[in-house]
């Protein structure tokens, strides 16, 4: 049987990432998307396309039939009712359906801290959906980032016209951080190589942690322009997602994630770390950000 690679969320940012590091090592590939027509360019007549959600039985037993390896990662939904039960919506039948067609290996987006003791919000969810997809008894990686540094692109504006960031984060604490494109180069490696075996959680995250003023102070130099740190209080943090139209379920599993960051749900970063560090990701990702023109 020849190889087969099935992704999900090829339309997104790890996802796409994955399926066109893969698509360049020449492996045969198909995608479960939503809308095809928001597949990049790149990827189309490249891969076989399923259409549809990896929520959906069916659409997942026509993907999976003959899959050597899945690429997992449960869609952000700021509406969702209740937060575990989103994770389970999409892991429960993806289980199953890698149950039912024997899919040998299975790579998911979790996160960063699983074994945890506290409640940890929207980590907890992701932790929730390893156990199910492990219980499908397919060799599994879970693969564990901690903080985007993505998640800083919702900041440019901010950034760019007052000077500032704000997270609910402690200033002088380490804050892990990792870049997504690591995270997808690590996921595509896994899929790539059929030789491994068990089911293990891999941390994928920057190889130092920085504090947020620490992070103010590699943006200024790299932007050449002073910004500041701001602390938001779980207060702020909560109204912002509430006026955002997050659901009242999504608001608490954000605070009870920030609070579970506090706590130190983040084991210390391990200096023999490999990955693209925040200052090489400012050089890259943010300066261009920061500098593209408003649409
Ligand atoms: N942000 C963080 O700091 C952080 C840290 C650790 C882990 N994570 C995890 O990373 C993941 C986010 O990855 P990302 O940034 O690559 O996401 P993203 O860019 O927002 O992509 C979301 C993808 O999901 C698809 N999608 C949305 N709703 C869907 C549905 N109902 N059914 C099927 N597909 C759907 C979208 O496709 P279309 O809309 O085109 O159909 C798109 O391809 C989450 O699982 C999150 O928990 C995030």
């Amino acid at each position: 049987m020849g190889a087969m690679i099935v992704i999900t969320t090829p339309t997104g940012t790890i996802g796409a990432a994955v399926a066109e590091s893969l698509r360049a090592g020449g492996a045969p590939l198909r995608l479960i998307a939503r809308d095809p027509s928001r597949l990049p360019d790149t990827l189309r007549g490249h891969a076989d396309v399923v259409v549809g959600s990896h929520a959906d039985p069916a659409v997942l037993n026509t993907a999976l039939t003959g899959a050597t390896a899945l690429f997992v990662l449960v869609p952000p939904n700021l509406t969702a009712p209740d937060v575990t039960e989103h994770y389970l919506s999409f892991a429960r039948p993806v289980a199953d359906a890698v149950r039912a067609h024997g899919v040998p290996r299975v790579v998911a987006v979790s996160s960063l801290g699983r074994g945890f003791a506290g409640p940890a919000g929207l980590l907890s969810a992701a932790w929730a959906m390893d156990e199910v997809l492990e219980s499908s008894g397919a060799a599994y990686r879970s693969l564990q980032p901690p903080f985007f540094m993505e998640n800083l692109l919702h900041q440019v504006e901010l950034i760019r016209e007052q000077g500032m960031f704000t997270l609910p984060a402690d200033p002088d604490a380490p804050l892990a951080a990792v870049a997504t494109a690591d995270v997808a180069r690590t996921a595509a490696g896994l899929l790539a190589d059929p030789t491994w075996s068990g089911q293990e959680d891999v941390p994928v995250r920057e190889p130092v942690d920085h504090t947020p003023r620490e992070m103010a102070q590699i943006i200024s130099e790299t932007l050449r322009q002073p910004v500041a740190y701001h602390q938001a209080t779980l207060i702020d943090y909560r109204a912002r997602y509430a006026s955002s139209g997050a659901s009242p379920a999504i608001v608490d599993g954000m605070v009870e994630m920030a609070e579970a960051q506090t706590a130190g749900v983040y084991p210390p970063a391990s200096v023999t770390g490999v990955g693209t560090t925040f200052r090489q990701w400012c050089g890259s990702v943010l300066a261009a950000a920061v500098t593209r023109p408003p649409v």
